[in-house]
């Protein structure tokens, strides 16, 4: 069955523009696409003016005048000049191999659409509504609470099928296909949130390609600096800016990028009309913020390999889930599909949820570094307990079987020196176990 009219289109495209054996951009490249040439103004307004009632209708039919972009300047929430220059960015940053193929062969049409909302979820919602039907399914992995919850209302209220499978095995991914021929769209998170655990994306965009569904990849962890899925063969890019793009918890955002012919027409209307519209202002502090966003990561990650070291030397640390050390169980799909195992690290200390507790609280003190929050991605190191806060809406149950326990923790790290994190790691553990008997190592 056929589901898309435009998926022949999309996959000879892929082929020949996108999927690559080159995994990412060249970093000198990927530094100079981020700084841009030129930050736009900030266009903070709701409506446009138009020149004459036939400037207006065709403004509305999507007719562009003199280079602009269609819809730009009607009305913001279809949107913004100050949104579309984010827009660019973004697309440049995923699809600049795309661009140099495209223009070789001197290619007029465009493949692929990019658009900014108002947030990640923003942008995993209007994403889901406007590719699913009632009737349809979905197979998700381990996703964000939040995304984990609207599946379960969609399920719940819209007759969609929600099927949650462990996507880093890849066969229990094509059973399901086989079990469930209804499927659409496969979701995923790699790494996944909170656990990173990591999917084969290339396998599982493979698979989705047999079976005719599409897979969708958060890449909100990554970033295209560290991961870029659409050369891997996924059919759409989402990632919440709130996080690495805007690097210091000072908007929520979120972008999609996907097959142009879908973006344009049912992508569009949906997001016009459900309306999650992000500010001019929230646009151009991205715009501002991703020129450093290279830099920033390679400070965080450089903290977080160290870290992670130190913590899986530790002898009350049990568990430490980093893509970049090797006994992660997918380390070796680091390589494959990610420039370096990233700046987010889970761990399980001994004894659970009383100890990792303390150690939250400790860092939730004003005269120490990190804060006790939820989000991630900033140059601020951020901790915090899944569990009970990100991922408390998901059933105890799922909670447990993905490996979400009570005494799981999270940790952004940020770019703080090393050894002012790493220092108060050491007190922290000290306090986190004051009055509990040294384990014998
Ligand atoms: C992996 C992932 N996807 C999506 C989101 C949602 O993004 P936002 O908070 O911008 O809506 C988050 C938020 O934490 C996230 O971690």
């Amino acid at each position: 069955m056929k589901r898309f009219e435009w998926t022949d289109w999309w996959n000879e495209r892929k082929d020949r523009y996108l999927i690559s054996d080159e995994p990412f951009l060249d970093r000198d490249r990927f530094c100079s696409l981020c700084v841009g040439t030129g930050l736009p103004d900030i266009q903070q307004r709701s409506t446009f003016r138009f020149r004459n009632v036939r400037d207006g209708a065709d403004r509305f039919i999507g007719r562009s005048k003199s280079g602009e972009k269609p819809f730009a300047r009607i009305y913001t929430r279809l949107g913004n000049p100050t949104t579309e220059y984010l827009e660019r960015v973004l697309f440049q940053l995923e699809c600049q191999h795309l661009i140099e193929r495209a223009l070789a062969e001197d290619e007029q049409e465009p493949t692929v659409g990019s658009m900014v909302l108002a947030s990640g979820m923003g942008a995993i919602s209007t994403t889901l509504m406007s590719l699913l039907a009632s009737g349809d399914g979905v197979i998700a992995g381990n996703v964000y609470g939040c995304t984990d919850s609207l599946l379960r209302t969609l399920s719940r209220k819209f007759g969609i099928n929600t099927y949650f499978v462990d996507t880093t095995s890849t066969a229990a991914v094509e059973q399901c296909l086989i079990e469930h021929p209804e499927v659409a769209v496969i979701f995923l998170e790699s790494p996944e949130n909170p656990t990173l655990a990591m999917s084969d994306i290339r396998a599982l965009a493979g698979i989705a390609r047999e079976h005719g569904v599409l897979l969708i990849v958060d890449n909100t962890f990554c970033t295209s600096y560290l991961q870029q899925p659409f050369r891997l063969g996924a059919d759409f890019v989402i990632q919440s800016t709130t996080k690495y793009i805007n690097g210091h918890s000072t908007s929520v955002g979120g972008s999609v990028l996907g097959p142009f012919r879908f973006m344009t027409a049912e992508f569009f209307t949906m997001a016009k009309d459900l309306g999650p519209t992000p500010s001019p202002m929230d646009s151009w502090l991205n715009s501002l913020n991703v020129q450093t966003l290279p830099q920033r990561i390679d400070a965080a990650v450089a903290n977080a390999e160290k870290i992670a070291q130190y913590l899986a030397a530790q002898p009350r640390v049990e568990r430490v889930y980093y893509p970049g050390l090797p006994s992660h169980p997918q380390h070796h799909l680091v390589g494959k599909q990610m420039r370096n195992g990233g700046a987010m690290i889970a761990f399980e200390l001994e004894g659970g949820m009383k100890p990792a507790e303390r150690l939250m609280n400790y860092f939730a003190r004003h005269d120490t570094p990190m804060e006790l929050a939820v989000s991630l991605g900033s140059v601020i190191s951020y901790i915090e307990h899944p569990a009970s806060m990100t991922h408390h809406v998901v059933p105890a149950e799922d909670r447990l079987a993905r490996g979400i326990t009570d005494g799981l923790v999270r940790l952004s790290v940020g770019v703080e020196g090393l050894s002012t994190l790493l220092d108060a790691f050491e007190e922290g553990l000290v306090e986190a176990y004051r009055g509990v008997a040294t384990p014998s190592v």
